[in-house]
C-alpha cells in the first residue's frame, strides 16, 4: 500500500516497510550513497530519501533525474539533517518513468508568465501545487459553509436562453452550420442559446421553493477585458435566500468572506506560508485582519463623494450614475477605509433589471463587497419581488417580458422578498492567496485569444 508523503511526514514514530511514489525534484550523489528529494503533490514538502549504493535499483540512479517518477520502498527514520523531522532510508528504488533533459521545471525559479505556457506541467511546481491544493480545500469549505447553514445545493443549467446580467456578454451555443442567425428556430434547442453568465434566475426559482439555496458552477463571459481579474470561464458561487432583504444579504456575504479567510488560515497553513514568502508578504496579516474586524458599509452616493473629495487622479473620472471602476473600488478598500468595504444602493441605470427599486426611485438594492488587492469579489442584491415593479424594471431595461415568463411567475405565485449574491471563486482565491493574476488560480485559463490546453 502506497503512503502519501503528507502522511509519512506527519508520522508520530518511525515506520518500516513504507512505499512512497512520486516525482524526483532533485538528486545529489555522494560517495557510497545518493540523496533524492521526492514530491507527490500531497503537500508542499518533499520527502528526503537516502539510497545506499548497495541497494537494489541503485544502478538506475543516473536516470532518476528531475521530473522522473519512481517508487521507493524503505523505512521512515528520524532525520539527521536539520529542517525536517523525518527522512527515508531506501531498501529498494524503482524507476517508473524517465524525464529527459528538456524537462522545463528545473530547480531554478521560473516566472509566472513562463509557467502559464506550460500549464500542463506547472502543477508540479511548488507554487502551483500550493494554489491548487488551496483551491480544492476552499471548494470544500464553500460547500461546508452553506451546508452547515441548511442551504440546498442546486445545479443550474450551463446552457441557457436568458441573459441574467443583461450585459450582452454571452457566448453563443449553436449546432447550426453557416449563418447561425438566419433561422435560430431550426437550431438544436429551437431558439438562440448561450453559455450561462449566472445561475441566479434559475437559483431564484429554487429559493422560492426550498428557502435557502446555493449554486457553485462554471460561468462564462465573453467580455473582452484582458485584465488580471477577468476570465472568460470562471466558477461562481451564488446563494439565494427567500424571506431575506439587503441587510441579511450583506450579513451573509461578509460572514462568508470572513469564514473563508479563517478556513484558509486554519487549514491551508503550509501553502499559505509559501504564498507569504513568494507572492504576497502581507497575506497572512490581511486574512487575520479580515477575520477579526468588521467590514465597512457605505452607500454608493457616499462612496462617490469620498472618491471625488480624495483629490486623487483616476484614469476614469468619478461621476454619480457611473459604475465604479476597479481603480475606484481599490482606492476605497485599500487607501480610504483600509478594510473590506460593502457598497450598497447603486443607481438604477448601472445595475440589472432584477434588483429591487428603492423608495427614492433612483437607486436599487445592490451591494458589492470590495476587498484589498482585488476590488469587487461579491456582487449581489435584494431582488424585485413586486410583480408590477418587476414589469416596469423590464421595460426600463428594454427586456421582453415573454422571454422571462417563468421568472415573472415567481412574483405571481406566493412572492417573497428575497436576496442573494455571486462570488467569483477565482477572485476569492486571489484574495486568500495573494496571487495577483486570475490566470494563476485557474488550472487552465480561458481568456481573450487564449484557450490552450
Ligand atoms: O457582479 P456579477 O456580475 O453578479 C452576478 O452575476 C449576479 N447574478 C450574482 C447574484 O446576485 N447571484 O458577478 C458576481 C461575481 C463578481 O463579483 C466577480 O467576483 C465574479 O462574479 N466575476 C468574475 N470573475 C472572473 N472573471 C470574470 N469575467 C467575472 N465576472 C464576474
Ligand atoms: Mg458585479
Amino acid at each position: 500500500m502506497r503512503t502519501l508523503i503528507k502522511h509519512a511526514l506527519a508520522a508520530s514514530e518511525p515506520k518500516d516497510n513504507l512505499i512512497i511514489k512520486g516525482w524526483v525534484r532533485t538528486r545529489r550523489d555522494l560517495k557510497g550513497f545518493s540523496f533524492l528529494e521526492l514530491n507527490d503533490g500531497s503537500c508542499l514538502a518533499n520527502l528526503q530519501v537516502i539510497v545506499d549504493a548497495d541497494r537494489p535499483g541503485y544502478e538506475q540512479m543516473p536516470r532518476l533525474t528531475t521530473g522522473a517518477s519512481a517508487v521507493i520502498e524503505g523505512s521512515l527514520v528520524a532525520s539527521q539533517g536539520s529542517g525536517q523531522k523525518w527522512e527515508m532510508r531506501a531498501s529498494r528504488v524503482t524507476l517508473i518513468g524517465e524525464s529527459d533533459a528538456a524537462y522545463p521545471l528545473q530547480k531554478k525559479g521560473h516566472s509566472l508568465e513562463f509557467l502559464r505556457t506550460i500549464s500542463h506541467l506547472r502543477p508540479r511546481s511548488n507554487l502551483f501545487g500550493a494554489v491548487f491544493r488551496t483551491r480544492s480545500r476552499l471548494a470544500f469549505a464553500v460547500h461546508q459553509f452553506f451546508q452547515e447553514r441548511d442551504f440546498v445545493y442546486v445545479h443550474t443549467p450551463i446552457i441557457t436562453a436568458s441573459d441574467c446580467e443583461g450585459a450582452g456578454e454571452m457566448f453563443r451555443v449553436t449546432a447550426l452550420k453557416g449563418n447561425v442567425d438566419e433561422k435560430p428556430e431550426e437550431d438544436f434547442f429551437g431558439k438562440r442559446t448561450y453559455l450561462t453568465v449566472s445561475g441566479q434566475l434559475e437559483g431564484e426559482t429554487f429559493a422560492c421553493a426550498l428557502s435557502n439555496i446555493y449554486t457553485f458552477g462554471p460561468t462564462f463571459r465573453a467580455e473582452n477585458s484582458n485584465t488580471a481579474r477577468h476570465a472568460a470561464e470562471f466558477w461562481m458561487i451564488e446563494p439565494e435566500m427567500a424571506f431575506c432583504d439587503l441587510q441579511g444579504d450583506m450579513d451573509l456575504g461578509e460572514a462568508f468572506i470572513k469564514s473563508m479567510a479563517k478556513y484558509t488560515l486554519e487549514h491551508c497553513a503550509e501553502d499559505l506560508a509559501l504564498f507569504a514568502k513568494f507572492v504576497d508578504k502581507e497575506v497572512i496579516s490581511r486574512l487575520q485582519f479580515v477575520v477579526d474586524r468588521p467590514f465597512q458599509r457605505v452607500p454608493y452616493t457616499e462612496a462617490v463623494e469620498i472618491l471625488k473629495k480624495s483629490g486623487k487622479k483616476f484614469e476614469f473620472p468619478v461621476e454619480y450614475g457611473q459604475n465604479l471602476q476597479s481603480e475606484h473600488e481599490r482606492f476605497l478598500t485599500e487607501q480610504h477605509f483600509k478594510c473590506p468595504v460593502t457598497v450598497f444602493n447603486y443607481p438604477r441605470e448601472v445595475k440589472p433589471f432584477y434588483m429591487r427599486l428603492n423608495d427614492d426611485a433612483k437607486t436599487v438594492t445592490a451591494m458589492d463587497i470590495l476587498v484589498p488587492g482585488i476590488g469587487e469579489v461579491i456582487g449581489g442584491a435584494q431582488r424585485e419581488e413586486r410583480l408590477d415593479q418587476l414589469r416596469e424594471n423590464m421595460r426600463y431595461h428594454k427586456l421582453n417580458e415573454a422571454d422571462y415568463w417563468w421568472y415573472v411567475d415567481l412574483r405571481r405565485y406566493g412572492t417573497v422578498p428575497h436576496a442573494g449574491f455571486g462570488v467569483g471563486f477565482e477572485r476569492l482565491l486571489m484574495f486568500l492567496s495573494g496571487v495577483g493574476n486570475i490566470r494563476d488560480v485557474v488550472p487552465f485559463a480561458r481568456t481573450p485569444g487564449s484557450a490552450d490546453f
